[in-house]
């Protein structure tokens, strides 16, 4: 069997920091379990503007399309605000994005018990949360055409297009059904049918399929404003929430900011099966490069860390695995350990990003 690969971009922000605790936890798996990977490293976002003009390179592209995974950390930060929109660097995350086809991105929202004090909603409509929001990721308003600023009877327009095709929506609508089967079996589609033909069109596809050959998952659809009401309201109603780009973007950050835990949530981003039968595959923390805090230490490195695990679990078959390093997380939590986010009425023990990653490889190594 041929190493597998992991192409590491750290990008802007606290993502370099947070990407280094990462490292570590794979050279873990690596001495200890002997789960090796060939590890390479490259520029994405801010940090590749500065050395080389675009967001991303086609060699860091094509290297993306090569390997078997690839972790971001995060892109962007204010010293970029001025840039052109086409070369931001939000915009190498987009391209990575949109050419590796990556069209169903799983954003899972679980509440940690020892974090459910933390949330902003009551423990126990919180308490143990555990839904999946399956957003789809390389369609609708993001990329939709025609789009842009243009003038018209002598004032500026802007314009932005959604846009779905059937298939586009049936096959993340197989992604959500295939996870529900293996999770609590329920799926809500999320839409604005009662507004958008994107969203009469997105509820008959989910339907469509569903009938065809995910009968014996239940679902249900809502609007999408009506959704995010019900999700603050009383979110442990979900399992699998199916959603397009824009909407998925919302919902994600509420579900996230619901369990409390911005700094702790992962994401994975996949696409069809490449020859090896492993999806392409992109791993990154829901949470962004949040400039305020980096190159200090304060970062919480789980969310990227949590993105390995997904890695392990959804790449690489490594389920078992990736249950030991949730655990793992699991335990310093419990254990009381806090990054400068987790650090809430209820106290705990103050740590770094890097004792953070310290006590989470001991956590790995106390487990045998
Ligand atoms: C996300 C982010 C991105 C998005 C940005 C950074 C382009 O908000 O991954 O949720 O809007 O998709
Ligand atoms: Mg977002």
């Amino acid at each position: 069997m041929t190493t597998p690969s992991l192409l590491i971009l750290p990008g802007d922000g606290i993502g370099p920091e947070v990407m280094a605790e990462v490292r570590r936890i794979i050279d873990w798996f690596g001495a200890k379990r002997g789960l090796v990977f060939e590890v390479s490293e490259d520029l994405v976002g801010g940090a590749a503007w500065d050395a080389h003009g675009t967001p991303l390179t086609d060699a860091t592209m094509s290297k993306a399309q090569a390997v078997d995974a690839v972790l971001l950390g995060a892109v962007g930060g204010p010293q970029y605000d001025d840039l052109d929109f086409s070369v931001k660097p939000e915009r190498g995350l987009l391209r990575l994005r949109k050419e590796m086809d990556l069209y169903a991105n799983l954003r899972p929202a679980v509440c940690f018990d020892a974090l459910a004090d933390f949330s902003s909603l009551k423990p126990e409509v919180v308490g143990g949360l555990d839904i999946m929001i399956v957003r789809e990721l390389t369609s609708g308003v993001y990329f939709g055409e025609p789009r842009g600023i243009v003038t018209e009877n002598n004032e500026r327009v802007g314009i932005n297009t959604q846009r779905y095709t059937e298939s586009e929506i049936a096959r993340v609508a197989r992604s959500a059904f295939e996870l529900a089967r293996r999770r609590g079996n329920r799926v809500c589609s999320m839409e604005k049918a009662n507004v958008m033909e994107s969203g009469v069109l997105w509820r008959q596809v989910v339907q469509e399929v569903h009938d065809a050959d995910y009968p014996d998952v239940e679902l249900s659809h809502m609007y999408a404003d009506a959704g995010a009401m019900q999700l603050t309201r009383w979110p442990k109603q979900f399992d699998v929430i199916v959603t397009d780009n824009l909407f998925g973007d919302l919902l994600s950050d509420l579900a996230a900011m619901l369990t409390g835990s911005l700094g702790m949530l992962p994401s994975a981003s996949l696409g069809a099966p490449m020859a090896n039968g492993r999806p392409k595959a992109l791993y990154e923390p829901v949470h962004g490069s949040a400039p305020d805090i980096a190159g200090q230490g304060k970062a919480n490195p789980i969310a990227c860390i949590l993105s390995f695990a997904m890695a392990l679990r959804y790449s690489f078959d490594q389920g078992a695995e990736a249950d030991r390093l949730e655990a793992a997380v699991q335990q310093v939590l419990a254990d009381g350990l806090r990054t400068a986010d987790l650090m809430g009425p209820a106290g705990g023990t103050p740590v770094s990003t890097a004792q953070m990653a310290d006590a989470i490889l001991a956590a790995l190594d106390a487990q045998g």
